[in-house]
C-alpha cells in the first residue's frame, strides 16, 4: 500500500477473474487529490478491466475501493458516476443517431442525479450544463450534428464531454488519444491540462508514451494483471522489467532522449 496524503481513491488489492484468467490480479493503488496518474501496460495487461471494476461497468471479484473515503465497491457504474467519478471509453461510446448536444444533455441528465425515465424532461440547469461542456472541450460549434457524422476526434471530445457534464471530481480515461494523429493529440493534450486547471483528479490510459508522461505525475505500468512498476515518468524507460516487457530499446532510448531534451530545455 502507499501512503499519499489525501488520497481522493484508494484501490485495495482489487481483483478481477474471467474464469481461471486474472485479468486485474491484486491491483492496490493510491491517486492523490488533483494529481494524474498514467497507466501503461501491452494488449491484454488489465487496463481496462481495472478501469470497469473501479467505475462500476463490472464487479470485482476481490479487493475493495474507496473514493472520498467511503466505499464504491459493488455500486453500479450509475451510482458511482453520479457520486464523482467519470470516464470515456476505449472504442467510441456515444448514442449514434442523436445530436453531438443530445448526447451530451443525456450525460448531464443522468450523471449527476438519481433519475427514471418516466417523466424524462431536460431543465434549463441541464441544459446550461450540457452547454459549458461542449464550450469547454471545443465542441460548440458541432452541437447539432449528428454523431454518425462526426470525425474521430470529435468522438473522443464528445465522451470527454459528456464526462465533463457529469462534474465528476475524478475523470477516467481509456486511451484518449488512440487513434489521433500528432496535431490532435497536442489538442486533447491541452484539453487534459484544462481539466486538471479545474481541479479534476485524472486517471489516464496511454499506449502513446509521449502523452502519458507529458501529462502524468506518476506512471504505472501493467502487466499480466499486476502493478510491475510505478514511479515518476523520468524512471520509466530506465526499469529493465519494463523495458524488456513493454517498451524494448527503441523506445526506452527515445524516451531517455525526450527527459534529457527536458533537461538541457530546462
Ligand atoms: N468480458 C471479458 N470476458 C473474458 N475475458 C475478458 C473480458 N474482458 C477482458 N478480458 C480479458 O482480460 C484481459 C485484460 O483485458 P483488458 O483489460 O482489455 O486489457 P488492456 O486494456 O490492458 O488491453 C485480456 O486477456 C482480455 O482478453
Ligand atoms: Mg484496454
Amino acid at each position: 500500500m502507499i501512503a499519499t496524503a489525501d488520497p481522493i481513491l484508494v484501490c485495495e488489492d482489487v481483483t478481477k477473474r474471467f474464469g481461471a484468467l486474472a485479468a486485474v490480479d491484486g491491483v492496490s493503488l493510491s491517486v492523490r487529490r488533483g494529481e494524474i496518474v498514467g497507466i501503461g501496460g501491452p494488449n491484454g495487461a488489465g487496463k481496462t478491466t481495472f478501469f470497469d471494476t473501479v467505475t462500476g461497468i463490472t464487479p470485482a471479484t476481490g479487493g475493495r475501493v474507496l473514493f472520498e473515503g467511503a466505499e464504491i465497491s459493488g455500486l453500479g457504474a450509475d451510482r458511482i458516476c453520479q457520486l464523482g467519478i467519470a470516464r470515456t471509453f476505449q472504442l467510441n461510446a456515444a448514442f449514434e443517431s442523436l445530436t453531438v448536444r443530445e448526447n451530451v444533455e443525456i450525460a448531464a441528465y443522468f450523471g449527476r442525479t438519481r433519475r427514471s425515465f418516466p417523466g424524462f424532461r431536460l431543465g434549463s440547469a441541464v441544459r446550461r450544463e450540457a452547454e459549458a461542456a461542449l464550450d469547454f472541450v471545443g465542441l460548440s460549434d458541432r452541437a447539432g450534428e449528428t454523431v454518425a457524422s462526426l470525425p474521430v476526434l470529435d468522438r473522443k471530445l464528445l465522451m470527454i464531454a459528456g464526462a465533463v457534464a457529469t462534474k465528476p471530481a475524478m475523470l477516467f480515461l481509456d486511451e484518449p488519444v488512440g487513434g489521433l494523429n500528432v496535431a490532435e493529440i497536442d489538442r486533447i493534450m491541452d484539453l487534459v491540462r484544462k481539466l486538471k486547471e479545474a481541479g479534476l483528479t485524472i486517471v489516464l490510459i496511454e499506449h502513446v508514451m509521449r502523452f502519458l508522461v507529458a501529462l502524468s505525475s506518476r506512471v504505472v505500468i501493467m502487466h499480466h494483471g499486476k502493478v510491475i512498476f510505478e514511479g515518476p515518468p523520468a524512471a520509466v524507460a530506465e526499469d529493465a522489467t519494463v523495458v524488456e516487457t513493454y517498451l524494448g530499446e527503441g523506445a526506452s532510448r527515445r524516451m531517455k532522449s525526450y527527459f534529457q531534451g527536458a533537461e538541457a530545455g530546462a
